[in-house]
Formats: C-alpha cells, structure tokens, sequence
C-alpha cells in the first residue's frame, strides 16, 4: 500500500517544455499508484496568463495517451492551478504567496511545500531569494527545493548559485536533478557492487585493467541547438551525468544504504580524483565535432548553430583516483552526439590471468585469452553481462569468450519508473540518495575547469568525426597508447 505524500508543489517553469514532456506524467504515474492523493495540489506558473482550467487542459494534454482509470486523468488534473508570475518581480510572490496559504488550507497540504525550478538557470538564484525575502518558506512542514540542471557553467558560477540558494535553503532541502541518477541499472552498481560478495572482493586496482563508461546519443542537437552550443559536450554530460556514475562506480561501501552515508562515499571518492594540470588535461581529454553525413548536416550547419562554432559535440577522458583501490587504474569515459547508436553503458575490463597456460608454444596454439568483462546495461536494454573464457566444444581445446547475461524483461521494464517520476517521489520523501550534493558538484566543476580553459582558446580542428561514428579517432588513440581499446567499438 502505498503511502500518501502531502504536499504542495510550485512550478516554475509550468508551461516549459521540461514540465510538459516529463513531469506532469510522472507526477500522474506517482498518482496513479497512490503516492499522491487527497492531499497534493500544484501551483504552477509562468508569465503567461493562463486561467486554472486552460493549465488543467494543458495538463491533461500531456498525461494524454497514458493508461487509466475512467476519469482518473481528470481528478488528477483537478489538483493543479495556475498562477500567472514574472520570478524576476518581487511583487509577484506576494500574490504566489496567498494562493498557495489558500491552496495549503483547501487540500490540507500541513505546510508541506516543494519549490520546483524547471526554467532557464539564470533565474534560479532570483527565485530563492525572493522565496525567502517575500517569506513564502513554512513553519510547519518540510520545505524544499528541487533544482534542474545546469548547476553552473564552472565552478565559480556554481558556487555563487549554491550561495545564493544557500541563503534560502540548507543543504538538505535543496535536491539538485541528475536524471540518469534515477535511472534503473545506475541504481544497480550499488546492488551489483555491494550485493555480491564475487563482484565487490574483485573491485579494485588487483583485479580491474581499466573501467569505461560510454553515454552514446544518435541523435543532434535537434531543438536544443542554441542551449547546446553555449554548453557542449564536456559541460552537457560529462560534468554531471558521467561524474555520478563514475563516483558510484569508484566509492567505498557505504556504512548502511542511507542517503547521507552513500552521499559521504560519493564525495570521498570524488575528493581523490586526480585534478590535472593544464598539459595532463590536454593529453587525457579528447573533444570532437561532427561533421556532415550522408543524409545529415555539419554541427555547424545547424539551425541556431555559430558557423564557426568551436563547441564540442563529443568528449573523451581518461580519469584516474589516487586512492588505495584505484591506484593505477584508469577511468575511460566518452560521450558525444550523432554517434553510432543510442546507448549508456558500462564495461568493467578485469586484468588477465598472470600466466595465460593456453598460450603456452608447448600446446601450439595462437589464442590467447580474453579479458573478463562486467557489463552494465543501463539503456536502451537494462541488464548485465559477465564474459568468461571457456573451451570451444569439440575436439581439440581451444578457448572462446561466452557471454553470461542478465537483461530485464519488458514486463519489468514497463514496471520501473521513468527517472523524473522515481525522482520526483524520492524528493517528497525527502530521501537524497540520487540527487547531487554540493560537494560532489564542487569537485566535479574543479575537475573539467582545466581542460575547459585549455579548451576556450585553443582553436581546435574541427570537424573531426563523421555521423554514425564513435568519434574522432584521437578518441582510440586515447586507449591504444596505454595497449588498450574501447570494448564497444563498431562491428562489435
Ligand atoms: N526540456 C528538457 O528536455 C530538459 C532536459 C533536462 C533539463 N532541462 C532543464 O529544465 C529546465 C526547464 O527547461 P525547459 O526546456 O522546460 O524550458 P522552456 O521550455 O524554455 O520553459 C521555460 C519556462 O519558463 C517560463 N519563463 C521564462 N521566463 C520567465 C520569467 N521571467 N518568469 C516566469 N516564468 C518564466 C516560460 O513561460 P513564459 O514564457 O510564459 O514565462 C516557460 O514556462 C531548464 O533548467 C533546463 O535546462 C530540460
């Protein structure tokens, strides 16, 4: 049974495409299944003037299509209100106020209120002072606030957001959005990792050769072209969404599964990352533009792209902790848009046994054996396979990899919650485990603000990768000069 979370939601940003698109579903889904009942009303708002009942018609638009009830999509879409609201008046709040005492009273919220920036982040700062300057925060009840990426453009840009939120909120009533953190095999490393005695006792520099992390995207830059070429590759994904995974991948085990005790792991881990000095960086990140394909344009050519763009549209990198389980190992991580295919996964690579007997010239044989892979399918497929080396059935012996695979089946794919819904119910229980503290956003920042600087003036050659690729070539060579490779590289 689940249990009902009261609250009242304000929604900046409520006509946004964000809000359309992924929120409003997810916050019926959360309905549907009775974590929001009775006791849950939105205010959403924009400058536009809309009445209560265009917003609730434009709500209902976007749970269309999904699956329910007979008028269950219209009870839902009755909790939501609209209030037309410039965050950049401070008169505004005033009226925002009122309406949500009114709204607290009439849905019996008990003070409970989650502020939910889902706009330009310019206007992120603006908004919490005046939450606080116009006192819109509750005595009673939780009041917290659910922030959307980007946190920032560098680390200096970070902190002054994180200071201007922090006069407004503490620590553990902001929840900073990464959505891949809620996705369903991101939230398995920890299981993986900590569940399994076979997995966790070989998780370190003894056993592991290298571990790679690929977030491949088929698609351009479509809509978000003028957003996209003001960020790039290296702050679009890399600064967020890799360095969670990463730091899943390298923490500690954490003293119990609580948000507070994986949060101190996560930021330890984050802390002995090797922050590189200009020339490092340059030689362990690899940046790449797609040119024009066959049936596709240059990056450059793109609606609401600079001609002359000299934004990344991929990224490589090449991350090391100095840490005592990691000493040694590489992190390889890549990510970049109109690659190959549309996937997230991870590759765990284990060292090869010391002594290869089959290779021994005695038996005269050229084989050698394969390096044993873990790997974590985290999209489009959800799942895990281990690659072992076993004997070729038949006369003689020779060995050949065998893949040991676990993939969910659709029943439970179609089960799991998307991201945003999974994360919009953690928010209201308050539970931070896949949201990103303060701290881990800090060194994450520090980390890629070297090879950014490097990269702002330095003229790079590009294009330098085709559509339909898996990005320059440099991107191999990143590997190939430590006698490695990509373990998911084309005709794999
Ligand atoms: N869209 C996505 O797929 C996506 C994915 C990941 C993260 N995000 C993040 O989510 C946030 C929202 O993105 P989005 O794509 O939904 O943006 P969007 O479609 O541009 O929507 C922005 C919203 O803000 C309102 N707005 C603009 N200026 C305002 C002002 N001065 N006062 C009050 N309201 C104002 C707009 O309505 P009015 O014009 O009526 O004011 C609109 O409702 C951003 O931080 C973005 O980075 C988006």
């Amino acid at each position: 049974m689940a249990k009902e979370n009261k609250a009242l939601i304000t929604l900046f940003g409520a006509a946004g495409d964000l809000a359309q698109r992924k929120l409003y579903p997810s916050l019926f889904n959360l309905y549907k299944k009775g974590y929001l009942a009775e006791h849950f009303a939105l205010l959403g708002t924009s400058r536009r003037p809309l009445s209560d009942e265009d917003f609730q018609q434009m709500v209902l638009k976007s749970v269309n299509g999904m699956e329910n009830e007979e008028g269950q999509a219209q009870a839902f879409a009755k909790h939501f209100f609209f209030q037309s609201h410039d965050v950049t008046k401070p008169e505004h709040y005033t009226v925002l106020k009122q309406r949500l005492e009114e709204l607290d009273k009439q849905f019996g919220a008990e003070g409970n209120r989650l502020f939910y920036m889902s706009m330009a982040p310019q206007f992120f700062g603006t908004i919490a002072l005046n939450l606080k300057k116009q006192d819109l925060l509750t005595k009673d009840g939780f009041n917290r606030l659910v922030i959307e990426k980007p946190f920032g453009r560098d680390y200096e840009s970070a902190k002054k957001l994180n200071d201007e939120l922090s006069q407004t909120f503490n620590e553990n009533q902001i929840f900073r959005i990464d959505h891949y953190l809620g996705k369903e095999m991101v939230q398995n490393i920890q299981a993986l990792r900590f569940g399994n005695t076979i997995i966790e006792s070989l998780w370190n520099n003894r056993y592991i050769d290298n571990i790679q992390v690929t977030l491949s995207e088929k698609l351009g830059v479509e809509e978000r072209a003028g957003y996209y070429d003001q960020s790039g590759a290296l702050r679009d994904m890399l600064q967020n969404h890799i360095m969670q995974i990463v730091a899943q991948l390298a923490m500690e085990q954490p003293v119990a599964f609580t948000d507070t005790d994986v949060r101190v792991e996560k930021i330890k881990a984050l802390r002995s990352l090797r922050v590189y000095t200009p020339s490092e960086a340059a030689a362990n990140f690899v940046r790449g533009q797609y040119g024009a394909g066959d049936d596709t344009h240059a990056y450059r050519n793109e609606d609401g792209v600079d001609p002359n763009s000299i934004t990344e549209t991929f990224v490589a990198a090449k991350l090391m902790f100095d840490n005592y389980r990691w000493s040694g190992v590489p992190f390889y991580v890549r990510t970049g848009k109109k690659l190959a295919d549309k996937f997230t996964r991870i590759d765990v690579v284990f060292k090869k046994p010391l002594i290869d007997i089959f290779a021994n010239p005695r038996m005269k044989s050229e084989q050698s054996l394969n390096s044993n892979v873990l790997t974590i399918f985290v999209e489009p497929n959800s799942g895990f396979s281990l690659r072992l080396n076993a004997k070729r059935a038949g006369q003689g012996f020779t060995t050949e990899p065998v893949d040991l695979k676990y993939l969910q089946s659709d029943e439970a794919k179609n089960e799991s919650p998307e991201p945003y819904e999974r994360l919009f119910h953690d928010a209201l229980e308050g539970n931070h485990t896949n949201f990103a503290s303060w701290a881990e956003i800090a060194y994450a920042w520090k980390f890629v603000d070297v090879i950014r600087k490097l990269w702002d003036i330095e003229e790079p050659q590009f294009p330098n990768y085709t559509p339909g690729s898996m990005g320059p070539a440099a991107s191999d060579e990143l590997l190939a000069r430590d006698g490695r490779q990509w373990v998911y590289h084309l005709n794999h």
